[in-house]
C-alpha cells in the first residue's frame, strides 16, 4: 500500500480506502463483511469510512463495525486506524435528526461513538452542506468536535468550490483546519475537475473520491446487462437500474477493451485513472465480497498511463451523455 499526506496535514491515508455504506448493515451477512475488513486491514488499508446512517437500517453499519473491532482489533490496533464518520442527512424524526445544525451534529456523533464503541473517530465530516443553517455554526460543531476529542480531524463533503472556500476560511479561523473534502469523482462523474480540485490544492486541503467505480458501473459487472446479486438489482441498493442505459453499456465496454489492452480489469483502471492526480488523497471503494477488494487492490500494480490511453480514454468518456 501507498500512503499520501491528506492536504498540508500531517495524515497519512491510503491510496485505497474502505467505505461501509453498501454490505454492512443489519440486512447483510455480518462473517461476509468482517472478512472483507480483515482482509483490507492485512493489506494495508488503514482507512475505514462511514456515516451515522449507513445501514440498512440506519445506524447498523457503524454497529456492526463496532463488532468488527470488537473481535478483530482489540488493544492498540486501533492506534493503526483511520475510522471515519459523518452526520448530515436524515437520521431521526423531528426537527434535530438532520442537516448541519451544531445540535444535529454533535448529538449525532456522540450516538455514533456508542455504537461503535469507540472514544473517538479520526475524521468528523458535515456530510452535505445546509443551506438553512449557518456555515458558521455547522463549522462550529466540527470545531467543537475536534475540541472534545471526540473527533481528530474536521472534513466536509458534498460542499461546491465556493461552498469549500467558506467552510476551510471558517474552521481556520476557528483553528481547526479542514483535513480533507469526500467527493463524489469517478470517470462518469468529473464535476470536481471544474474548480474544486484547484481550490482544495490552493488551500491545502485533502480530498477522497467517493464511488470511484460509479456504485459497480465501471466493473465488469454490467457490461452485459444487470446481473443478480449486483447493487443495481438490490431493492437496498442505490444504484438505480435506469442509471444502465444501454448507451452507457456500450461505452463501458469501450473502456473495458482500453483496460483489457493494459492488462487491467475495468475496476483496476478506472481506479488508477484517479490516483495518477496528485490532488486525490485516497480513493474510497466498496466491496461486496474479498474477491472484490482484492481485484481493486491491484490497481496498486499498474497506475501508470501513457499519453495514447489517456487520450482514448478521454474520447470514450467524452462521448458518454
Ligand atoms: N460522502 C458521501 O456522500 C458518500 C456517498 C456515497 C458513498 N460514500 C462513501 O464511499 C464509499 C464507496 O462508495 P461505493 O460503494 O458507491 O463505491 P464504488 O467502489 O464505486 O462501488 C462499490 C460497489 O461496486 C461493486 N464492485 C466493487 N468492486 C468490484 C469489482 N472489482 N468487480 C465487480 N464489482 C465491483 C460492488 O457492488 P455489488 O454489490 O454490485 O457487487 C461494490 O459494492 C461508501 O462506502 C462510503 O463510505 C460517501
Amino acid at each position: 500500500m501507498k500512503y499520501n499526506r491528506s492536504g498540508k496535514s500531517g495524515l497519512l491515508l491510503p491510496q485505497i480506502s474502505l467505505g461501509l455504506w453498501h454490505n454492512f448493515g443489519s440486512v447483510d451477512n455480518f462473517e461476509n463483511g468482517e472478512n472483507i475488513v480483515k482482509e483490507a486491514f492485512d493489506k494495508g488499508i488503514t482507512h475505514f469510512d462511514l456515516a451515522n446512517n449507513y445501514g440498512p437500517e440506519p445506524g447498523s453499519a457503524e454497529t456492526n463495525f463496532g463488532r468488527i473491532l470488537k473481535n478483530n482489533f482489540q488493544g492498540n490496533l486501533r492506534d493503526q486506524m483511520v475510522i471515519s464518520t459523518k452526520a448530515g442527512y436524515t437520521m431521526w424524526d423531528g426537527p434535530y435528526g438532520d442537516w448541519g445544525s451544531r445540535k444535529y451534529l454533535l448529538s449525532s456523533l456522540d450516538q455514533s461513538l456508542k455504537r461503535m464503541n469507540l472514544d473517538y473517530v479520526d475524521i468528523f465530516y458535515s456530510h452535505r452542506p445546509d443551506p438553512e443553517t449557518p456555515i458558521e455554526e455547522t463549522m462550529m460543531a466540527l470545531d467543537y468536535a475536534v475540541r472534545s476529542g471526540k473527533a481528530l480531524y474536521a472534513g466536509i463533503s458534498n460542499y461546491s468550490a465556493s461552498e469549500t472556500k467558506v467552510a476551510v476560511e471558517v474552521l481556520k479561523e476557528l483553528g481547526t483546519p479542514c483535513l480533507i473534502h469526500q467527493a463524489k469523482y469517478s470517470m462518469l462523474e468529473r464535476w470536481v475537475e471544474e474548480g474544486l480540485l484547484d481550490v482544495l490544492e490552493d488551500k491545502g486541503v485533502g480530498c477522497i473520491a467517493f464511488s470511484p467505480l460509479a456504485q459497480g458501473l465501471l466493473t465488469n459487472k454490467y457490461l452485459k446487462g444487470i446481473p443478480e446479486n449486483s447493487r443495481a438489482s438490490n431493492p437496498n441498493g442505490h444504484l438505480k437500474e435506469n442509471e444502465i442505459t444501454s448507451e452507457k453499456i456500450q461505452k463501458l465496454v469501450q473502456l473495458n477493451e482500453i483496460a483489457t489492452n493494459r492488462d487491467q480489469s475495468l475496476a483496476q483502471m478506472a481506479l488508477a485513472w484517479l490516483m495518477k492526480d496528485s490532488r486525490i488523497t485516497s480513493v474510497l471503494i466498496g466491496a461486496s465480497s474479498v474477491v472484490q477488494l482484492n481485484d481493486n487492490l491491484d490497481s496498486l500494480k499498474k497506475s501508470k498511463f501513457s499519453d495514447d490511453e489517456i487520450s482514448a480514454i478521454e474520447l470514450v468518456l467524452k462521448s458518454i451523455s
